[in-house]
């Protein structure tokens, strides 16, 4: 199981929540690989986890242009790139070993996760904390 820690937040709420979101369904892959559940369940979670980080990319991306963020367009390209890295993994977990391949996404989405929270999306949030703080000065 997976800690959420302090540390991991950026000091933006609505995407610290989300961010506790992704590990909570990282904890429920790790649940239902231990659970001995039939493949189905594991791809719902997979499918989830997909829709989900979708959904936080997206707000994510919204947010940065809503504060003219000047690294945008760079920050989306990653997670372009991690998208259709997930969508390359959530193939080969269908066309293989099912537990072998959705503990490969767990540990690409949490390193990849981890990594990209603390070096690339700290750096959205503190631009914008700063120009919060200019602007109401
Ligand atoms: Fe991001
Ligand atoms: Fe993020």
């Amino acid at each position: 199981m997976l800690a959420w820690e302090h540390g991991y937040k950026i000091g933006q709420w609505e995407m610290d929540a989300e961010h506790l979101i992704l590990f909570s369904l990282l904890n429920q892959l790790d649940i239902n690989i231990n659970a001995d559940l039939a493949d189905e369940c594991i791809y719902d979670v997979l499918a989830a986890l997909d829709a989900y980080i979708d959904y936080h990319f997206a707000h994510e991306e919204a947010l940065m242009k809503a504060w003219d963020y000047p690294h945008l367009e760079s920050h989306s390209a990653l997670h372009h790139q991690f998208m259709n890295e997930i969508a390359r993994l959530r193939e080969l977990v269908k066309g293989g070993d099912t537990v072998r391949g959705a503990l490969k996404v767990r540990g690409f989405v949490l390193e990849w996760l981890l990594n990209h929270i603390m070096e690339t999306d700290v750096d959205y949030a503190r631009f914008i904390a700063e120009k919060s703080k200019k602007s109401s000065a």
